[in-house]
């Protein structure tokens, strides 16, 4: 079983992912929990790279790529293996990241996206995925940027943002078999229990 947590920044998905992980790991189940972009040792020195803030003249395809390059380490190296020996796999984001942030979000074109999540997930597709939604308005609130939205590149951000969430409806949309729509908005303890009784239904 490949379960995926996504959703903006601050959603609280982490949070969720976490929670999930120290529940089957309690109840003695065959467990592992990783995160995008990271994973493994090369994986964690691409994060490093993706997250630098002195790395400003990355272009979107470099970027992306690096993300891609990432999964796939993280997919041959931890994924599949695990998932072969029967493991529960819990992934912190995965390829509807690619496409939500920089497919949706007007970096790259979404062709370029489709082909190249096919080949650095070697076709893998999570069975379940969580979107964590929150609005826009609540994500800025939990950032504490709410007060002057108006300025430049606050605004420049939002619509990025903006874009992010969109796609991220439209992904859950065209793939509403394995996409769950949680609104983040509730208690973490009350959000939890909703994931635990979808998981129940599907008997895992
Ligand atoms: P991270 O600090 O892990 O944030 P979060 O806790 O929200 O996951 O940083 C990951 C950032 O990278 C986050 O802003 C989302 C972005 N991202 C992409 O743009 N594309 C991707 O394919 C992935 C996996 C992440």
């Amino acid at each position: 079983m490949f379960i995926t947590f996504e959703g903006i920044d601050l959603s609280g998905k982490t949070t969720q992912a976490a929670l999930l992980y120290k529940h089957y790991k309690k109840a003695g189940r065959k467990v592992i929990f990783v995160r995008e972009p990271g994973g493994t040792l090369v994986s964690e020195k691409i994060r490093k790279i993706l997250l630098d803030r002195r790395n400003k003249n990355i272009f979107p395809l470099t970027e992306f790529f690096l993300f891609s390059a990432s999964r796939y380490q993280l997919t041959k190296e931890i994924i599949k293996p695990f998932l072969k020996k029967g493991f529960i796999v819990i992934c912190d984001r995965y390829y509807d990241s690619s496409t939500a942030y920089q497919g949706y979000g007007g970096m790259v074109d979404i062709k370029y996206i489709n082909k190249i999540n096919k080949i650095a997930s070697e076709n893998l597709k999570p069975d379940l995925t969580f979107l964590i939604d929150i609005p826009l308005e609540e994500s800025m609130k939990r950032r504490g940027i709410i007060k002057k939205v108006n300025d430049r590149i606050e605004s420049k951000e939002i619509n990025y943002y903006k874009k992010i969430i969109a796609g991220y409806k439209k992904l859950a949309k065209s793939n509403k078999d394995r996409f769950k729509i949680i609104d983040g908005c509730k208690p973490v303890s009350d959000i939890h229990n909703q994931i635990l009784k979808i998981l129940k239904n599907f008997k895992i």
